[in-house]
């Protein structure tokens, strides 16, 4: 742990604190205390210092960072990383996957310069108005069950916009958040599987939220269906909603394979009643949903009358 670490956590309380005895709790010179604080100043931190006083931690002004994340997780042994900018938190993390890293490796960033959506898309990911997340696992269970950490997560963002917002949070098949129509997050679920064991090597799941609307609107290609979920962020920031996402999505996948989680997706369904075209493969068909079932598939009443279930493909909706 560094000493600008250390004198964070001490700070984070808000109160007052003496330059003297954060030196002498933490086994330090004053000098080191002074620099560490110069530093976080730097990265956006606002410490006031006052003689005789000491230095006291006026507003966390949305930073986000490890320790601010870490202060408010209530999940324990994860392992958080936040960058400034990336080019995709999914893709770094996957190269960490590759590497050993453990379940419970998160990545959260403020921007991302190479976004990734489902289907090869790219994802638009501004700074200081989204929030980026990626999430190592490590399942032990069948991939078939894996096929369920994309609805958790879905269930898992709901919550958390929920429980700030008197909203109602719907979710796209398979793994689209909207509010009042618009998309406001995208999740990309990607995995490796091991053909030994039957198990997967990993999973990584990544969510990008589009928690305000960008300075300059959203880009042009996606402006009619993109949403934000925030007028003004909520007390604690960016940090704040990172920890309770990732909270949100543990405490769902710790009750893997368990699916309580499933009755909840289902009854959020933005689908059901919609006329859809379902892209599978090169087909197209069109027909009216019915609902999504308990195996996440979508059920779609097709134009010859078939009623059929679809594990796969993209929902499309008419242009309005
Ligand atoms: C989609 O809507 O098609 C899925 C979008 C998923 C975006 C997230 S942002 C964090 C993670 N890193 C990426 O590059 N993509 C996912």
């Amino acid at each position: 742990m560094t000493v600008k670490y250390n004198v964070l956590k001490k700070l984070s309380s808000g109160e007052n604190v003496s330059g003297e005895s954060l030196a002498k709790e933490l086994g330090v010179s004053r000098n080191s205390v002074w620099k560490a604080i110069n530093s976080l100043r730097k990265d956006g931190y606002d410490i006031v210092g006052q003689t005789n006083l000491g230095y006291k931690l006026v507003s966390k002004n949305d930073v986000l960072s490890r320790e601010i994340v870490e202060e408010y997780l209530k999940t324990k042994n994860l392992d958080i990383h936040t960058y400034e900018s990336i080019g995709s938190t999914n893709t770094e993390l996957k190269l960490w996957a590759q590497r050993d890293f453990k379940e419970g490796t998160v990545i959260i960033a403020e921007q991302q310069k190479q976004g990734r959506g489902r289907l090869g898309r790219s994802f638009s990911s501004p700074s200081k108005t989204g929030l980026y997340v990626s999430i190592l696992l490590r399942p032990k269970f069948s991939v078939s069950d894996a096929l369920f950490i994309t609805t958790a997560t879905a269930v898992a963002v709901s919550r958390l916009i929920e429980n700030h917002l008197d909203e109602d949070v719907k979710i796209k098949w398979v793994n689209d958040i909207y509010m009042n129509n618009k998309k406001v997050c995208g999740i990309l679920t990607e995995a490796a599987a091991n053909f030994e064991t039957g198990l997967l090597d990993y999973a990584i799941v990544g969510i990008g939220l589009n928690l305000l609307m960008p300075e300059n609107g959203f880009d042009e290609e996606i402006k009619d269906i993109a949403g934000h979920i925030f007028d003004k962020l909520p007390e604690g920031g960016r940090a704040k909603i990172a920890a309770e996402l990732v909270d949100n999505f543990f405490e769902i996948y710790s009750e893997f394979p368990r699916k309580d989680f499933m009755d909840e997706y289902r009854s959020k369904s933005y689908l059901d009643g919609k006329e859809v075209t379902m892209s599978v493969g090169n087909k197209m068909l069109k027909g009216i949903v019915l609902e999504v079932n308990e195996n996440a598939e979508i059920v779609v009443k097709l134009e010859n009358g078939e009623i059929r279930e679809f594990s796969a493909g993209e929902a499309l909706l008419k242009k309005k």
